[in-house]
C-alpha cells in the first residue's frame, strides 16, 4: 500500500513528468501496479520516488510506466480505421503520399491497425502512406516495436486479418508481418513537453484516450498543437466519448469522434498559462 506521503509524491511526479493528473481514486490502482512492477531500486517504491525526484532517467521511465494506463486493442472503434484509410486514399491521390499519426500508440495495437487498414484500403502491401506512432511510455513503445502479441490481444482480429498480417504462432504469440511493420515508425513523445519531435502536416491524427488523463489546463495546448500539425483538410480522431473542451472552436465535429480542422479568422488563444505546474 502507498502511504499518503508516497501517493502525494507520485502525484507531483506524474504531473511534472507526464502532465498526468492523479486523483484519490487512483491510489489503490497505483498500489497494485507498483506491486507488479519489478522495481530496480532495493528500497522499492520509496527508492523509485526518491530517484525520480532526483531526475534519474531509469526511475523517471519506471514512474511514467506506473502512472500511465496502456489499455488498448486492435481496431478499437473499427469505423475510425475505415475513415482513416478513406481519408489517406484521398490525400494520396492529391499529394502522392499520406501521413498518419497515432499520438498515444501504447503497445502498438492502434498504429498497426492503422497500417493494416491502409494495406486493405489501398489494396496493396506497399501503400503510399506511413504511420508515425508516439507515446510517452518507453516500455510500451518497446513492446510496440517488437510487434508480438498473445492470443488475448489477437482475439479482437478476425481469423482473416490474423492470418494475413501476422506470422505463425510461436509459444502462443504471433509477430506482426514486415509489410505492416515497415509502415510504422515509433518515436517517444510527451504531449505535454514544449518540444515535439514531429513535423506536420498529417492527413490523419489519432489522439484517442490520452488527453483525458492530462491536467485539464494542458488539454487546450495539446489540441492547439495537433490542429497546427494537421493538414488543412486533415482528420483528427478522438474516442467518441471524449470532448475537445475549450478547443472546440479549432475543429468541426463529425460523427463518432471524427473532427476536421476549422479555419480560424483570428489567432488562437493559449490556455497553457493557467497550468499549476507552469506556475511553479
Ligand atoms: C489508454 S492508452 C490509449 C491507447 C490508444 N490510443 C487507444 O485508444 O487504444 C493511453 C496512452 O497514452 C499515453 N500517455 C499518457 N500521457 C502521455 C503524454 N503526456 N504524452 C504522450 N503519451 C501519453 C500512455 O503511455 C498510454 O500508452
Amino acid at each position: 500500500m502507498l502511504t499518503s506521503e508516497q501517493f502525494d509524491r507520485t502525484r507531483k511526479l506524474a504531473l511534472r513528468l507526464a502532465g498526468i493528473e492523479l486523483f484519490d481514486r487512483h491510489r489503490e490502482l497505483l498500489a497494485a501496479r507498483s506491486r507488479r512492477l519489478r522495481l530496480p531500486h532495493a528500497a522499492g517504491i520509496e527508492g523509485l520516488l526518491s530517484a525520480a525526484e532526483e531526475g534519474d532517467p531509469l526511475a523517471s521511465r519506471q514512474l511514467i510506466g506506473l502512472v500511465t494506463t496502456n489499455f488498448t486493442g486492435f481496431f478499437r472503434h473499427p469505423g475510425h480505421f475505415d475513415a482513416a484509410a478513406d481519408h489517406a486514399i484521398a490525400a494520396a491521390q492529391r499529394r502522392g503520399q499520406a501521413r498518419l499519426w497515432s499520438a498515444a500508440a501504447a503497445t502498438g495495437e492502434e498504429p498497426y491497425s492503422m497500417a493494416m487498414a491502409l494495406i486493405e484500403g489501398f489494396r496493396r502491401d506497399d501503400p503510399p502512406a506511413s504511420v508515425l506512432a508516439t507515446d510517452i511510455d518507453a516500455d510500451a513503445l518497446a513492446a510496440a516495436a517488437r510487434g508480438e502479441y498473445g492470443e488475448r490481444a489477437l482475439k479482437a482480429l478476425g481469423a482473416g486479418r490474423r492470418e494475413r498480417f501476422f506470422g505463425e504462432p510461436v509459444a502462443e504469440r504471433r509477430c506482426i508481418r514486415p509489410a505492416v511493420r515497415r509502415l510504422v515508425e515509433f518515436r517517444a513523445l510527451n504531449l505535454t513537453e514544449v518540444i515535439w519531435p514531429v513535423e506536420g502536416p498529417f492527413d490523419v491524427i489519432f489522439c484517442r484516450n490520452v488527453v483525458m488523463y492530462l491536467e485539464a489546463c494542458r488539454r487546450y495546448a495539446v489540441f492547439e498543437r495537433l490542429a497546427s500539425l494537421l493538414a488543412s483538410d486533415g482528420l483528427l480522431i478522438l474516442d467518441p466519448t471524449e470532448h475537445l473542451g475549450k478547443a472546440g472552436h479549432l475543429f468541426t465535429p463529425g460523427a463518432d469522434g471524427l473532427y476536421s480542422r476549422r479555419r480560424l479568422s483570428c489567432p488562437p488563444r493559449s490556455a497553457t498559462r493557467e497550468c499549476s505546474v507552469l506556475r511553479q
